[in-house]
Parts: C-alpha cells; sequence; structure tokens
C-alpha cells in the first residue's frame, strides 16, 4: 500500500468519525520551546491547555515532523527518520481512553478492502503505563487483546510530553510483531526491533513542569480537560504494509537512494558500510528539502545548522561513495517529485529550494577545500615533528571551524598513515557541548512558570486590544505579577507587571516592537517599558510604579507614547512596502525572514539564493518611494484565512494564523496578513531610505531602512561628511571620486617605488658580500647574517650573489632574524652542485641551531625558525657541512 494511500484512510476514518481535517502545520510553528514541530499535537497545543477554546471538539491530520535527536542512529535501524509523518487523531475533552483504544483497534485490523490497514490481530501487542489498570481492562474488553500481549512499563516508556513543560500525560503504544526472524520472543519489553511500535495513544491530562514524569516527577497541575492525542508512524506501517525491510526503503524514500545508486555506479545491498550511507542520503535528503520548504536556511545555529548539518551530510556521504561532484540540487528533484503530490508547496517553491541547496554545497564543497588545506598543513606538523597522531585539537578545529565531522578527519588521516587523538577530540566535544547546554539552561530560565498568566487568562479572558484605533483608554488591574509571583499591590520604586482588562497599547509581535507609555489612576503612576503577549491573548504590561500604590482592581488611564507609535507605525508600513518591492524584484524566491520595526527604523530580512545586487537594492527604494506618492488609504479588515490567501495576501513561513485573519492593504502595491498598526495613509512615511545591506548568512539578506525624518537626518549627515571630504582633498563634490581615485593610485605607484628602491639598496651589496667570500676547501662561502631583509629580498640578494661568484663552486648561506623568528635561504652555484653541495641538503645541517626547518632544490633552499639568537652556531655549522662534505 502506497503511503499516500495509508494517510488517505487514516484520515477518512477519523473524518467519518465526527473528526475535523486539519492540515499539518509548518515545521517551524512559532513555539520558543521547539526546534521544530516534533509530533502532530503541537498545533493543537494551546486546546489542550485551555488557553484557546477548540474549535471543534476532534480533529486528524497527517503532520510533518522533524526529529534529530537520534541523528547517529539514521540508517543504521529499521526505524530511525529525521522526517516523518505522523497521522493523529484527537479529542479536546471530548471521548478518552475507550473511544481512542477503539478507534485505533479498528482502523489497524479491519481487512484492506473494508479500508483498513488489515494487521493481522494476533500479531498486535500493546503496552501500558504501570498500573493502567483502565486501559489494560480496555484493551481486553474492547479490542480482545488477550493479557499475555499487554505489558506495563514505567514512565520512561509510557509516558510522553513534548519534552519541555507543557501538556503531557500516560500513553499506551500499539506493536506489530514481525516474527521470529527478527528477534527475541517476549514482546516488546524484550526486543522493539522484532516488535515495531506504529502507534502511540496519549491520554493528555497533566501539566508538565521543567522536570518530566517520564522519570518520576510529578506534574505541576492537571488539564482543564482529559483529552486524547495520538501519533501513528506513517512510514513505519508504510514499511510493514509494503514488505520492505525498513524506512528507507518505503516508496517515498527509496528514490533517492535510485538516484545516488546512479551517481556512485555503486549498488544498494552489496555493502552493508555503503548502505548505511544510502540511507543517510535518502534520509537526509527528503528532510533537507521539507525543511527549506518551510523556510528554514542554512545556518550556524538553531534551525538553519541543524539544516547545514543534514546537508552536509549528504555531501560527505556521497564522497565517501566516491562522488565529488554537487549533487543536491538533483535529489531535492527526487524529493520533490516524491513528497509533492501530498506537499504541492514544494512545487511550487522548487526554484528557491533548489537554489538553497546548491548555494550550500557549493559553500560546503570550497569548505571541504580550504580545511583540506589546514588538514595539510597539520598533517605534515604531525609527521615533521616524527609523530604519528594527528592532535585532539587539531580536529576539533577542523570540526568546529570548518565543518570537518570527525569521520572525515579520521579518513584523511588514515590516507596519511595518522591516526587522530579522538579521546582529546571528543573531550573538547564535550567542553563545547556543556558550554552550549549551560547557555540554554540559561535562556530557559527566562520563560519560567507561566501558571500564573494562564490563571489570570483563565479567570478573565484575552485582554481586548483598543489600540488600532485609540492611543488612550481607561482599563481595570486584573492581575499583578512581580518577580514572578502573583501579588495584590506594589509600592513606588517597585517594578511590576500589570494585565488589564483592556488596553492601547501594542505587545511585540510580528517584527513590531512593543509601546512605551503611562498607566495613570487616582494617586497611582507608572512607566510602562514593554508589553508582551507572554501566554496567548493576554497583554503584560512591564511596568514601574513611579508614585503611589497600586493595587487589583484599580481603574488605569493608559497613554500611549503617541510620537513614538507613530515612529514604529511608519517603520512597519515601510517594511510591507518593502516587502512588496523585494517580491516584486525577486519574485516569490524572496520569502520574509524576519523584521523589526522599531521608531524611525526598520529591518527587513528575505531569502534568496545568490548574491543581492545595489541596484536592484537602488530599485526597490525609488519603486517604494515612487509609490509613496500616490499616498494611499492603508485598509486593514478581518477575513477568513482562505478568504485572504484567495485574494493573494502574503502570509509568513512560521506564522500560525488562526481562521480568522486580519489583512492589511496599501491599494494593490501591497497586501499581507498583519496584526500589526500602520499609518493610514503612505505619504505620512515622507522617505524611505535604504541605509544598508548585508547577507546574514546563506541565503538570507538585511536590509535595514530609515524612514521619515531619521531618514532625512541620515541624507543630512551623509551630505556633510562628503562637502567635508570636499573641503579637505579642494575640489567640488561631483570630482571627489576620480580625485580620490587618483590618489590611491599615486599611493599605490610610491608604494612599488619605495620596494623597488628597498630591493636596489639590498642588490646593492651583494658585490661587497660576495667579495668577501671566504674560501673553504675550494669553495667559496658567503654566509652572513642581514636584519630586516624578508624572505623574497633575501630570496633575489642570494641569486646576485650567486651571480657573482661565477664558475666558481660557491655556497651562499644569508640569514635574517625578525622578532622571535628567523628567515633564510641556501643558494649553490652549478659548480659547487657538480663538487657534491645540494642547496637542500645543507639545510639540515644547520636547522637544529635555530630550532628551524625548510628545504629546497639543489640550486635554492628556503626555510625558517624560532631560534634567531642560534645564526651565528647556525653559519659555523653550514661551514663546517662544507668543509667537511
Ligand atoms: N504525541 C504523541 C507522540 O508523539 C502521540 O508520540
Amino acid at each position: 500500500m502506497e503511503t499516500h494511500e495509508i494517510n488517505k484512510r487514516f484520515l477518512a476514518h477519523f473524518e467519518g468519525r465526527g473528526h475535523t481535517r486539519v492540515p499539518s502545520a509548518s515545521l517551524i510553528l512559532d513555539d520558543p520551546n521547539l526546534l521544530f514541530v516534533n509530533a502532530g499535537m503541537v498545533q493543537f497545543k494551546p486546546y489542550f491547555l485551555g488557553e484557546v477554546p477548540p474549535p471543534y471538539p476532534r480533529a486528524t491530520s497527517i503532520q510533518k515532523c522533524v526529529r534529530t535527536g537520534d541523528i547517529d542512529e539514521v540508517g543504521k535501524t529499521t526505524r530511525h527518520n529525521t522526517f516523518f509523518q505522523m497521522a493523529g487523531n484527537f479529542s479536546f475533552g471530548d471521548y478518552f481512553k475507550e473511544g481512542a483504544i477503539e478507534n485505533a483497534w479498528e482502523l489497524i485490523t479491519k481487512s484492506q478492502d473494508d479500508g483498513g490497514f488489515g494487521f493481522d490481530p494476533e500479531r498486535i501487542w500493546v503496552t501500558v503505563y504501570e498500573n493502567d489498570s483502565e486501559a489494560a481492562g480496555l484493551w481486553q474488553r474492547v479490542a480482545g487483546v488477550p493479557s499475555e500481549r499487554i505489558q506495563s512499563r514505567d514512565g520512561r516508556d509510557n509516558y510522553w510530553d513534548m519534552g519541555v513543560p507543557g501538556p503531557g500525560g500516560p500513553c499506551s503504544e500499539i506493536y506489530y510483531d514481525r516474527g521470529p526472524q527478527f528477534g527475541r520472543e517476549g514482546g516488546p519489553v524484550v526486543d522493539e526491533d522484532r516488535y515495531l511500535e506504529i502507534w502511540n495513544l496519549v491520554f493528555m491530562q497533566d501539566v508538565r513542569g521543567e522536570e518530566s514524569p517520564k522519570y518520576g516527577h510529578p506534574p505541576i497541575g492537571e488539564l482543564p480537560k482529559k483529552n486524547i492525542d495520538t501519533g501513528m508512524g506513517v512510514e513505519r506501517v508504510a514499511y510493514l504494509l509494503q514488505g520492505v525491510e525498513n524506512v528507507y526503503e518505503t516508496d517515498l524514500v527509496r528514490p533517492v537512494i535510485a538516484r545516488a545508486e546512479e551517481f556512485s555506479g555503486r549498488r544498494y545491498g552489496a555493502d552493508h558500510t555503503d548502505d548505511v550511507r544510502f540511507r543517510v542520503i535518502a534520509d537526509h535528503a527528503r528532510s533537507g528539502v521539507m525543511l527549506i520548504g518551510d523556510g528554514v536556511t542554512p545556518g550556524n545555529d538553531g534551525r538553519g545548522y541543524v539544516l547545514r548539518r543534514l546537508l552536509r551530510r549528504i555531501v560527505r556521504s556521497m564522497r565517501l561513495l566516491g562522488v565529488h561532484e554537487p549533487v543536491l540540487p538533483e535529489f531535492a528533484g527526487v524529493v520533490r517529485d516524491a513528497m509533492g503530490p501530498s506537499y504541492p508547496e514544494l512545487v511550487a517553491d522548487f526554484d528557491r529550494i533548489s537554489d538553497v541547496v546548491k548555494t550550500e554545497e557549493e559553500a560546503f564543497l570550497s569548505t571541504l577545500t580550504s580545511g583540506s588545506r589546514i588538514f595539510d598543513l597539520a598533517a605534515e606538523e604531525t609527521k615533521s615533528a616524527g609523530g604519528g597522531i594527528l592532535a585532539g585539537d587539531k580536529a576539533f578545529q577542523l570540526h568546529d571551524t570548518y565543518g570537518f565531522p570527525i569521520d572525515l578527519t579520521l579518513e584523511m588521516a588514515a590516507e596519511q598513515g595518522l591516526t587522530v587523538d579522538e579521546d582529546g577530540f571528543r573531550t573538547l566535544m564535550e567542553e563545547q557541548r556543556q558550554r552550549a547546554k549551560a547557555d540554554a539552561a540559561a535562556r530557559k530560565s527566562g520563560h519560567g512558570d507561566l501558571s500564573v498568566y494562564r490563571e489570570v487568562l483563565e479567570q478573565h479572558g484575552e485582554t481586548q486590544f483598543l489600540g488600532y484605533t485609540d492611543l488612550q483608554a481607561t482599563a481595570r488591574v486584573i492581575g499583578l505579577v512581580a518577580d514572578g509571583v502573583p501579588v495584590r499591590s506594589a509600592g513606588a520604586g517597585q517594578k511590576v507587571e500589570v494585565m488589564l482588562d483592556r488596553t492601547p497599547f501594542y505587545a511585540e509581535s510580528g517584527g513590531q516592537v512593543a509601546d512605551t507609555g503611562v498607566l495613570i489612576g487616582s494617586g497611582v503612576e507608572l512607566k510602562v517599558h514593554d508589553v508582551q503577549k507572554v501566554v496567548q491573548g493576554l497583554f503584560v504590561h512591564r511596568a514601574e510604579v513611579v508614585a503611589g500604590e497600586l493595587g487589583l482592581d484599580t481603574e488605569l488611564t493608559g497613554s500611549v507614547d503617541a510620537a513614538r507609535r507613530s515612529m514604529i507605525e511608519r517603520s512597519h508600513s515601510a517594511t510591507h512596502l518593502v516587502h512588496a518591492a523585494v517580491r516584486g524584484a525577486y519574485g516569490k524566491r524572496a520569502a520574509q525572514a524576519g523584521s523589526l520595526n522599531s521608531p524611525g527604523r526598520m529591518r527587513f530580512d528575505f531569502t534568496t539564493a545568490g548574491p543581492v545586487s545595489a541596484d536592484v537594492l537602488t530599485e526597490v527604494e525609488e519603486e517604494v518611494n515612487d509609490y509613496l506618492q500616490t499616498d494611499v488609504e492603508v485598509q486593514s479588515y478581518v477575513t477568513t484565512k482562505d478568504k485572504a490567501l484567495e485574494l493573494g495576501a502574503v502570509a509568513l513561513f512560521g506564522e500560525k494564523y488562526g481562521n480568522d485573519v486580519r489583512v492589511v492593504d496599501m491599494g494593490e502595491y501591497s497586501r499581507e496578513l498583519c496584526g500589526g498598526t500602520h499609518v493610514e495613509r503612505i505619504g505620512q512615511l515622507g522617505l524611505v531610505k535604504l541605509v544598508s545591506d548585508a547577507s546574514i548568512g546563506s541565503g538570507v539578506h538585511r536590509v535595514e531602512a530609515l524612514v521619515g525624518t531619521d531618514a532625512l537626518r541620515y541624507v543630512r549627515k551623509e551630505q556633510l561628511l562628503v562637502s567635508q571630504l570636499a573641503g579637505s582633498l579642494k575640489v567640488p563634490t561631483e570630482q571627489l571620486p576620480s580625485r580620490i581615485e587618483d590618489l590611491l593610485t599615486r599611493l599605490r605607484s610610491a608604494e612599488k617605488e619605495i620596494e623597488q628602491l628597498k630591493t636596489r639598496q639590498v642588490l646593492g651589496s651583494a658585490g661587497e658580500l660576495a667579495a668577501k667570500a671566504a674560501d673553504l676547501g675550494g669553495v667559496s662561502v658567503v654566509a652572513e647574517q642581514l636584519d630586516g631583509i624578508d624572505g623574497n629580498g633575501l630570496r633575489a640578494l642570494a641569486t646576485e650573489i650567486r651571480n657573482r661568484l661565477g664558475n666558481r663552486p660557491g655556497v651562499v648561506a644569508l640569514f635574517s632574524p625578525a622578532g622571535e623568528k628567523v628567515s633564510f635561504v641556501v643558494a649553490t652555484t652549478s659548480a659547487a652542485r657538480d663538487k657534491g653541495f645540494a642547496a637542500g641538503k645543507l639545510v639540515p645541517s644547520f636547522a637544529e641551531a635555530i630550532g628551524g626547518r625548510g628545504g629546497g632544490k639543489p640550486d635554492m633552499a628556503q626555510g625558517g625558525g624560532s631560534n634567531p639568537a642560534g645564526v651565528a652556531k647556525a653559519i659555523e655549522a653550514l661551514r663546517a657541512a662544507v668543509t667537511g662534505g
């Protein structure tokens, strides 16, 4: 049965049982605790937590998921995918354990002719959470599973949460027995390869705190209702139903393996080590494309780093299969063909996806080249120091700076007959991991416990936002929090978080910074410096009490700093216009990757492949400013999401929209889903001046612009700078470029002249030095210390002296100390070489004295050392070598 069909049957089964079909959420749904969506329930989290009333009591979905915790297992086991699809059914306070068990059992055991999966009921095993006799009883009663095939396990296996604070609950898992040839008897507690987990039913009822009940820590609370969250591994069911050996050979993954076989000329199934590589390639190619499809771009931290690592592992694995040419765009095409029917955005967006992988692959291939150079140097050093082990810190540097996986270093070392200090490498890696962990812990503590805010939300409902129209409004204090705990009052000088039933203050979101202002009541005054929606729907005003005492229930008048808000609005409206212009210039490939709208200044990040030319940005600036002159009215309205998308409104990657969305129009030119505030007419922007653009990581570009008066000030400042330059160079401004060019040319030629004079001066001493040649056993030897001459100078001088020695057997050795180092050159005449004096061979005679090394051809050798004090000794040693030779 094709994967596509499995998904279809799953959804149909649950739709037929009153579930609303919900599309997969983006892989990068905005959840500060989560790198990627890793389960079907993530998009429903607010419903489980009771933060938002669920729009339907039951739902079903096929969710795109990424989990990279077990990345090293990929390809080695039968079941580890970094990207997979989770089929799920969800009940929000509707049915509970019985309904979940009944529904799942029916679908997996119903015959394929009747629309089920047709698994043999005799081969199904289940596990339950320790002491969950209710679930065990239901499995027997509802499904007829005999007690021998029901096993009890502790929280580590049968408690599920998101890995972070949030909803959780005990679970019951469904396993399929693949048969005795795949492992030992005894059910899932004995062997999870033979008994393959296909479906997890979570009885979602708890709130998990910082520590997980998986490991025996009690939950910190109960969810408002009892819910169901399930997840069936689509790829696992596919591999069982398709009669293949593992998840990599299923219909949607295997095509990449086939293409990799074509590229490499090697065959899948012939060699175990190669097979693992083939599977890694197929798995990672799919994950990479799906991530890029959802707007992730390669980078050095967070999501971008995970993506980068996946893509690099493909390139690396291909090299191990003997392929050095670029492969990623080809693989991306194969993934598009396989996944496109379920995820049409991959087809629509393919040009962009292909550009991203192409750019990343090119960059990595050049990294490999420069890293290889560092590697060669380290290998050479190791060998010349007589060692056979490449130091751990070198391997770490290659990994950390050049992105070299350790196995690449190991392999390259082996090619050179070296081993690697892997222990040393791992120690350094571990130290780095600890640092990262400490970092993450520090960041997390910022999140703290949100239950105090949830309580306020539960009691009073969402904050009513008045700030689209009003900058001043009266409101009632419904909650006060100081240092993370609820308080009843706050006095002068105290910092406090104030929650109001309604507010004119905008809370930071969608790139628009928060409003500031004051809250004033009878005898009390507060200054608001930040506003955040700490939990969805609840505005938290971070403020300081300036005078008086503030208590719960107090009536306050909030006044937003209006001038500042206007500046922010101008920035925000400018962002929409720049976005529209960038899309006009680059098409849909240019996707917004982030923005910041602060007073007078806006920042807009977008993804493109390849460089962004200055010309295009000039055009963007020109187009935006032209459009300002139309002075169209900015209009906003609320409509359904489908309607908005139909109207061509631009939605952002990773942003979660409800069913009703707000649309902001600036004529026909720009139409975006947006919850922010804007100017009334675009003429208010006055002027939009792009001030900088830079690449901030592969494929992501950042433009910054100043708006309104700030733009004017900027232009004025630049103008002043230019006139100052014109003043000091004494030319009219329009002649500045040619004047500066002229000065630079003169400077460069003066530098060249100095260089030549210096060389001439050095060479001028050649005659004198040649005349000082000492005759040592028929060989004229010039061995001198000369200060302050660089390597090239030494070489030129040695050649010149050698010329002057003519047909005589002659050896020239020049040493030049500079600071802690000394460089040297040895040159021999052809008559000397006839007598057996090769320059390269003379080097070892004195190298030790100056703590150095070097080498070269018979006529000329060059090198350096670290002991300038040893030059006299080196000269002696060289002379002795000539005399003795
Ligand atoms: N959320 C549950 C899981 O991911 C179903 O296993």
